[in-house]
């Protein structure tokens, strides 16, 4: 018998918990699935970064500390050693520092303030800095983002290089497209946009740096407080899925001169692992975050072409 968080019996979640861990067993033991499980279940602290094309960390702080805003300033490296994760020669490129809410609840506060609407902060969550970090940019690489809606990623890639890098994002979903434009404009980056399938791009295009941040079945971020979530995390989902990430991951090896960095939300090896090993002599570097109360479950592998 698996003994999970207090919530899980205050909450009553077992259908859902039930259905994951049948989704999970196979590919981690008792003790990971409890971690992930209770990792889903924990409440999430509010977390941002400073988009540096138009602000600083130091003017950020300043205005959270004058609307009486209490934060705390983190260190991905450190997050990341404090929770036993091996970034082996990385390890320096994750020296990036990022803010959280003390208080979940300012959130509401947060949103209204200047720094918020005038697109000074960005809200993302600390898992998804890694791929970016890992690309080790340059100001004159040509990048692309094959699934880059609603531009999170690419937004980060931006802030690090203060608009510089030449930088095209590809999504083929016009609504999430829509988002993306609105998110790149109120953050000021300077990004060329398409709207259509990244499988139907050019072979004979050749980037620096790839990201492939792909569909995923979301299994790394899922709420469990949605009694629903059977529904629309199932089999149906999953295959779908990876059907996608092989097409995907095989044209992003076409479209890369350098780097290729894959990355999903998702924690399942079918959706990750499974899916890259077909270039393992050219992966240099793999993690996978599980969830808890400041990262979101998370996968990430990066290749030198
Ligand atoms: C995980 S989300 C990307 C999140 C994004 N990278 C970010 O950081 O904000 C995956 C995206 O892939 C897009 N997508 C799926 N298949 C695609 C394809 N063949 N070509 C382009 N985009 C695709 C979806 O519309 C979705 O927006």
């Amino acid at each position: 018998m698996l003994c999970f968080h207090i919530k899980e019996l205050e909450r009553g979640h077992s259908i859902n918990i039930e259905f994951l861990k049948d989704k999970l067993k196979d590919f981690y033991d008792d003790k990971t699935l409890v971690k992930i499980i209770d990792g889903l279940l924990v409440d999430k602290f509010v977390s941002f970064r400073t988009n540096f094309i138009n602000s600083t960390d130091e003017y950020v702080a300043c205005e959270l500390e004058k609307n009486n805003l209490k934060f705390k300033k983190l260190n991905l490296k450190d997050e990341l050693q404090k929770r036993g994760y091996d970034l082996r020669e990385y390890i320096d490129f994750f020296d990036f520092q990022f803010f959280i809410l003390e208080n979940r609840n300012d959130y509401n506060k947060l949103i209204l303030l200047d720094i918020y609407k005038n697109g000074f902060i960005y809200l993302q969550n600390p898992s998804t800095f890694i791929p970016v970090i890992l690309m080790d940019l340059k100001d004159s690489d040509n990048i692309l983002d094959m699934c880059a809606a609603p531009g999170g990623k690419s937004l980060f890639i931006k802030s690090l290089k203060k608009n510089k890098t030449n930088l095209t994002s590809v999504d083929f979903n016009k609504l999430r497209y829509e988002k993306m434009l609105y998110n790149f404009k109120m953050q000021n980056a300077n990004i060329y946009t398409i709207n259509k399938s990244a499988l139907d791009l050019d072979d004979n295009l050749k980037f620096d740096k790839v990201l492939l941040d792909a569909p995923c079945s979301g299994s790394g971020i899922l709420d469990l407080n949605n009694n629903d979530i059977h529904k629309y995390f199932n089999d149906i989902l999953i295959n779908k899925s990876i059907d996608r990430q092989k097409k995907l991951f095989r044209k992003a090896t076409k479209l890369t001169k350098n780097v290729l960095v894959y990355s999903t939300c998702s924690i399942l090896n079918t959706e990750n692992e499974e899916i890259v090993k077909s270039f393992k002599n050219k992966q240099v570097f793999n993690l996978k975050i599980y969830p808890d109360n400041l990262f979101e479950g998370f996968f990430v592998s990066k290749f030198i072409f």
